[in-house]
């Protein structure tokens, strides 16, 4: 199933995705496996889903969450930089997930390649041999891509591993990323994209033919909801 679903402004998007969270949680029996998107977008979601006053904190069965991640840069996990800290700071020091169900990515190893096979062993080890989240969150980059598969990146056309390590050019840091193949297993993938620098690449990503040029439209998954929130900025080259 594909929706599109277009909101007035960040505080709209960031309720909508609140409630896919909760709704995919309770609607999980006894775990749900959640990945988190990197960047700055979902902080608002992170802090609305933290916040005691705004009926998500509450209502979510906390004790059922595992969460993951869909990227995380090289960086130690008290970096600024780090995904892993910006959810942790928002989010996960403020609501009842248990600590042993926090899956971070080793991405302090000084060889991004080890912290890529440790985080897919974690993978499997959690999830089985055909690992299927219940939810991945994804971002959008004004450039295509999503989590840290970046344009002409050979993590795009990866077909076999689940997590691999990117090498990125001198401006981004060394990446851990999962594959569109990871993604793409997923029963419930949801893009979070706020602001006009992103419109562009949403144009690109409904309008043109899947392409490696712009990975997040390469993000299809096979038998699960894909589901894009945008607010009226992000969505302004749209042709609707
Ligand atoms: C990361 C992300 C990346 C992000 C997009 C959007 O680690 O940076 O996973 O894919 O989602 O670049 O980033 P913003 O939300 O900061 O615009």
């Amino acid at each position: 199933m594909r929706e599109q679903l277009i909101f007035k402004d960040a505080a709209e998007l960031d309720r909508a995705a609140a409630e896919k969270f909760r709704a995919a949680a309770r609607e999980s029996k006894d775990v749900f496996r959640v990945a988190l998107s990197g960047g700055r977008t979902p902080i608002g979601l992170f802090s609305l889903l933290s916040d005691p006053s705004s009926g998500f904190r509450e209502s979510i069965p906390w004790e059922k969450i595992h969460v993951f991640w869909s990227d995380e840069r090289c960086v130690p996990p008290d970096s600024p930089e780090s995904n892993y800290r910006s959810a942790f700071d928002a989010l996960l020091s403020r609501v009842p997930v248990s600590p042993g169900r926090i899956h971070r990515v080793e991405a302090e190893l000084p060889d991004p390649a080890e912290a890529a096979r440790r985080y897919e062993a974690t993978v499997l080890r959690e999830l089985g041999a055909r690992p299927r989240f219940d939810l991945i969150f994804l971002g959008l980059g004004p450039d295509g891509h999503t989590a840290s598969l970046f344009p002409g990146s050979p993590a795009v056309r990866e077909q076999s591993r689940l997590v691999v390590p990117v090498a990125v050019d001198q401006t981004v840091r060394s990446r851990v990323t999962f594959t569109l193949p990871l993604i793409n297993a997923a029963a419930r993938v949801v893009f979070l994209v706020s602001g006009a620098d992103k419109a562009d690449a949403v144009r690109r990503v409904f309008e043109e033919p899947p392409s490696e040029s712009v990975p997040a439209g390469l993000v299809k998954p096979v038998s699960g909801e894909w589901i894009w929130l945008l607010d009226r900025p992000a969505a302004s080259r749209l042709k609707i």
